[in-house]
């Protein structure tokens, strides 16, 4: 699998350590930016690529980039865990059925870049984190899997978030070993991994 990062990379870190028992390794990783994820990679020895917008002269030659990277990493999977940008149509139709998310939240409620934020501010008791697949919308793809963790009184954004990545890590890195193992059957809405 290709696994697209953008920040602390604890997920990819979730990965990294959880691929010897998938029949999923990582083997190249891909961010956007500077950051920790790109650092982490490196010291797990797996090929990193930085490809940043910056560096592009659009938008459209940075998407461009993006799936020429990708592609030539010929994946099996693609997952994004904590890939801070929006992929283009053209990316999701090239890799369709093949690109999984990882979201703190339960989706479809707050979706978005502040996911934990936006619960908080809303009051919910509950929230949780999806792990589902990518489609042309904003964390709108069909769900794999979901599990909900508890909003505390005292929960800020920081402390909600750590709580909901210690469940995030574990689920992700278990669907990407089930969807390695037993592939996923898609119907309409709903992405089923075939029981064992
Ligand atoms: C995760 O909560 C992910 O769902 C969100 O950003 C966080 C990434 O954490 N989009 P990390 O960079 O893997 O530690």
């Amino acid at each position: 699998m290709v696994v697209l990062a953008s920040g602390t990379g604890t997920l990819l870190e979730a990965l990294l350590a959880g691929s010897p028992a998938s029949a999923l390794a990582v083997t190249a990783v891909i961010v956007d930016r500077p950051c920790r994820a790109e650092e982490i990679a490196a010291a797990a020895g797996v090929r990193v690529h930085r490809v940043a917008p910056a560096d592009h002269p659009d938008r459209d030659a940075w998407n461009r980039a993006l799936a020429e990277t990708v592609a030539g990493e010929r994946p099996d999977l693609v997952v994004t865990a904590g890939f801070m940008r929006i992929l283009s149509s053209e990316f999701v139709a090239r890799f369709r059925g093949r690109i999984v998310n990882s979201h703190p939240s339960l989706l479809p409620a707050f979706p978005g870049a502040h996911g934990v934020r936006d619960a908080l501010d809303y009051g919910v008791r509950v929230t949780g984190c999806t792990v589902h697949l990518v489609d042309d919308g904003v964390d709108t793809g069909p769900i794999l899997a979901q599990e909900a963790v508890a909003v505390l009184p005292d929960d800020d954004d920081a402390t909600l978030h750590e709580r909901i990545k210690t469940v995030e890590r574990r689920l992700l890195v278990d669907v990407v070993a089930a969807v390695a193992a037993r592939g996923v059957v898609i119907d309409g809405r709903k992405a089923v991994i075939p029981s064992e």
